[in-house]
C-alpha cells in the first residue's frame, strides 16, 4: 500500500502555523515567570493552580508510553478520546467535499462529530452478528473518503471485531483506519497499538474514562505515526489537558497493577450478571461480551427501561438503535447494584 499523509490532510493545516504558547517559547531553568499573564499572587485554592501546565503533557505522555510500549512521539492526549474523535475530523476532512465510513450501530460521537464538522457519513453496517461487513465497507470506499471508523470491542453490542477483518482494511484502504479500543482492557486481544510500526494509516484510540475509571478527569489518547500525532498537536487547544489531570492520570499510571485486578474483577461480576439475567423470563437474549457492559434484549424495553428509572436504576435504552430493537445496554455494576437491578427486573415481571 502506498500511503501518504501530506495527501490526507487538509490543505488548511499542512500550512498552519500553531499557536506558540508562552510555556513553548520557554525553555531551560526559571524561578520569576513573567511571561504568560497569570495571576502572581495565587488563587482562593490552597493548592497552587497558578501556572498553565504543560501544553505537550511531557511527564505523563512518558508514562503512559512506558506503560503502554509504545513511543511517546506516537501519543497524543485529548480532553477525553470525544476530542481526539473532532480533532481527526478537522485535521483530515474538508466539510461538503470528503466522506468517512461507520459502521452502525456504533459509538454515537464518530456521526455527532461528522456532523459538526459538516462531513457526508456512509454506513456499512455491522451484520447480523456485529462484525464487520467488509464488502459492504469497501463498496462505499472512494477517492473522497477519509477515515473508516472501527469500534472494538464496540459499543453497543460489546463484541470484539475480528482482527482479520480490521487488518484487511488498513491493508487495502489508503486512507486512515480509526480503531477505537476504549473497552480494550475488558478483553482479552492485545491492542492494536502493537502493530503501529506495520500500519502508518492505523489510528488507536483508548481512554482513562472506561478501565482506568477516570471519566471525571476527561483523558483520552490517540496512538498513531509521528506524523499524525504532528498534525493533531499543531491543531489541538494549547493547554486542553489540565494540570489536575496530568497530575492524578500520573500517579494512577504509578498503580497500574491496580486497574487489571478491577478489571478482572468487572469481568468475572459480568459474568455472573448475565447468569443471573439469563433467568428472568423477560430477558430475550445476551449478547456476548468483551466490554464492562451487556447488551441485553429484553420483551420490552422501552417499558423495561421506564420502570427501573422509577425505582432510580437507570440503563441505557438502545432499543431505537439499528439492530438493537427491544435491547437496553446495561453497565456492570458492583456486586450490590447488579443485585438491586436483577431484583428490580424481578419485581417488574
Ligand atoms: C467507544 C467509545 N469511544 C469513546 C468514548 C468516549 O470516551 P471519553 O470519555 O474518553 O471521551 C466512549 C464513551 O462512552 C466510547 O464508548
Amino acid at each position: 500500500m502506498s500511503f501518504n499523509i501530506n495527501q490526507l490532510v487538509k490543505e488548511n493545516i499542512k500550512g498552519l502555523a500553531p499557536y506558540s504558547s508562552a510555556r513553548d517559547e520557554f525553555s531551560g531553568e526559571a524561578n520569576i515567570f513573567l511571561d504568560a499573564n497569570e495571576n502572581s499572587l495565587g488563587s482562593p485554592l490552597t493548592e497552587d493552580y497558578t501556572r498553565y501546565p504543560d501544553p505537550h503533557q511531557r511527564a505523563l505522555k512518558q508514562k503512559i508510553a512506558t506503560v503502554k510500549n509504545v513511543e511517546a512521539e506516537s501519543i497524543f492526549l485529548g480532553n477525553g478520546s470525544d476530542e481526539c474523535i473532532d480533532l481527526l475530523y478537522r485535521c483530515f476532512c474538508e466539510s461538503k467535499k470528503d466522506n468517512i465510513i461507520i459502521c452502525p450501530p456504533t459509538y454515537g460521537m464518530y456521526e455527532v462529530s461528522a456532523n459538526i464538522n459538516d462531513v457526508e457519513i456512509r454506513k456499512a453496517l455491522l451484520t447480523a452478528d456485529f462484525q464487520l461487513d467488509i464488502a459492504s465497507i469497501k463498496s462505499n470506499i472512494d477517492t473522497n473518503t477519509k477515515l473508516i471508523w472501527i469500534c472494538s470491542p464496540n459499543n453497543p453490542s460489546g463484541n470484539l471485531l475480528k482482527k482479520e477483518d480490521i487488518l484487511e482494511l488498513l491493508h487495502d484502504f489508503q486512507g486512515l483506519v480509526i480503531v477505537d479500543e476504549a473497552y480494550i482492557d475488558f478483553a482479552n486481544q492485545i491492542s492494536f497499538t502493537q502493530l503501529l510500526p506495520q500500519y502508518p494509516n492505523l489510528v488507536i484510540l483508548q481512554t482513562f474514562s472506561k478501565a482506568w475509571g477516570m471519566a471525571g478527569l476527561r483523558l483520552g489518547m490517540a496512538f498513531a505515526s509521528k506524523e499524525i500525532i504532528d498534525i493533531l498537536d499543531r491543531v489541538k487547544p494549547p493547554y486542553n489537558i489540565n494540570q489536575v489531570t496530568q497530575k492524578l492520570a500520573l500517579e494512577a499510571l504509578e498503580k497500574a497493577e491496580k486497574v487489571k485486578t478491577y478489571t478482572s474483577e468487572l469481568i468475572s461480576l459480568r459474568e455472573k450478571l448475565a447468569v443471573q439475567l439469563q433467568e428472568l423470563s423477560i430477558v430475550k437474549k445476551i449478547f456476548p461480551s468483551d466490554a464492562n457492559f451487556l447488551l441485553v434484549e429484553v420483551s420490552d424495553a422501552q417499558g423495561i427501561y421506564d420502570a427501573l428509572l422509577q425505582n432510580k436504576i437507570v440503563v441505557r435504552d438502545r432499543h431505537k438503535v439499528i439492530r438493537c430493537d427491544n435491547c437496553l445496554r446495561i453497565t456492570v455494576g458492583t456486586q450490590a447494584e447488579n443485585n438491586a437491578l436483577v431484583d428490580n427486573l424481578k419485581k417488574i415481571i
